[in-house]
């Protein structure tokens, strides 16, 4: 695999960087780095429409999710080969591991590849090859969700999910991902149900922009085992004592919500009101090269900007073991490394 840039070298262990989390909500496309866009463009011959890196990297100012959508699905265009999907992932990983990261279950968007001409066993084998490598060297379990646009036909996302599944590379899970208000959970049952026969863990972003009714819809009608964001859940109060009730857990993304507008400031964000109203809570960094930072930095803001103390860091790094999908011989080793 041919070596692209290195990202952030400090990994200094600190409150911030507990080791042994569980990153539950991260699209690997949203790891893109603006050096790495540049690297794949020159490895490919792409021309790209910026005038510089500086000039790309002004661009990372968004209005909502919406406008965050565009320049996400624009930049992934340089994504052409097995191998790139390898080095972008490998890219993560790495930097996963120094923000304390031992346990990746990796969204991907294989719909937003296969449209524009790949074939779903590249993309997929590129992003399980480095999970591979990452088992080998760096003692990091793993695994790939793949999302659905939600924006796009419901029978797009039957013929991607047969596309993926008919492949030789282990999926863990399906999401659902992309542009939420006016795409709710219900219009993916059939897809869904497919997944939760062919054996897939099933989540999907749901509350982030939506309604709580969304929230409701991903439960009861696709079977999600956990929400992905689901801020907008403490509208409903009946919907968080549900939440409460079945231990469902919420990966929560707070830079992420503060670059998406979702939230005004971080200092606003509720991550403490849903703690303490006894929800499965997560933070993830969701697409970090895009919001900000990685799982670390957004541990720190959240130390900074809200008040969580090292033992509330303590905490959800415990809730991000317990609301994953590894198997509970990991759990346990996971759990006894954040001891
Ligand atoms: N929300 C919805 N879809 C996405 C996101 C997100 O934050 N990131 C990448 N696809
Ligand atoms: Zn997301």
């Amino acid at each position: 695999m041919a070596v692209i840039g290195t990202l952030d070298q400090d990994d200094s262990p600190s409150a911030d960087r507990p080791v042994g989390f569980a990153e539950l909500h991260l699209h690997l496309e949203g790891t893109l780095e603006p050096e790495t866009i540049y690297a794949l463009a020159a490895r490919h011959h792409i021309p790209l429409p910026w005038r510089d890196l500086a000039d790309l990297r002004a661009r990372y100012e968004f209005a909502d999710l919406a406008s965050f959508l565009e320049l996400y699905y624009a930049n992934m265009t340089v994504l052409r080969t097995s191998d790139d999907f390898d080095t972008m992932t490998w890219l993560y990983l790495q930097r996963a591991h120094r923000a304390g990261v031992r346990h990746a279950e990796v969204f991907l968007d294989p719909q937003a590849h296969t449209i524009r001409g790949l074939a779903a066993a590249d993309v997929l084998r590129g992003v399980a090859a480095a999970l591979a490598r990452a088992e080998g060297e760096l003692d990091m379990s793993g695994g790939i969700i793949i999302c659905i646009l939600r924006d796009r036909p419901v029978a797009e996302a039957l013929s991607t999910l047969d596309e993926c599944l008919a492949t030789d590379v282990a999926i863990l899970g399906l999401g659902l991902d992309s542009a939420e208000v006016g795409f709710p959970p219900s219009l993916f049952r059939e897809v869904f149900d497919v997944a939760g026969q062919a054996g897939l863990r099933r989540v999907a972003h749901a509350g982030e922009e939506g309604p709580p009714e969304y929230v409701w819809q991903a439960l009861d009608l696709l079977g999600v085992e956990r929400v992905d964001h689901g801020i907008r859940s403490l509208e409903d109060p009946a919907l968080v004592s549900r939440l409460v009730a079945d231990r469902i857990p919420l990966t929560v993304c707070p830079l992420s919500n503060v670059r998406l507008k979702a939230v005004s400031r971080l200092e606003e964000h509720p991550l403490r009101q849903m703690m303490a109203a006894g929800l499965l809570v997560t933070v993830n960094s969701d697409d970090p090269a895009y919001f900000g930072g990685y799982l670390d930095d957004n541990l720190a803001a959240c130390r900074t900007s809200l008040g969580v103390t090292p033992a509330e860091v303590g905490q959800l790094a415990q809730n991000s073991v317990e609301a994953s999908f590894a198997t509970p011989e990991r759990k346990r080793q996971l759990h006894s490394l954040l001891a």
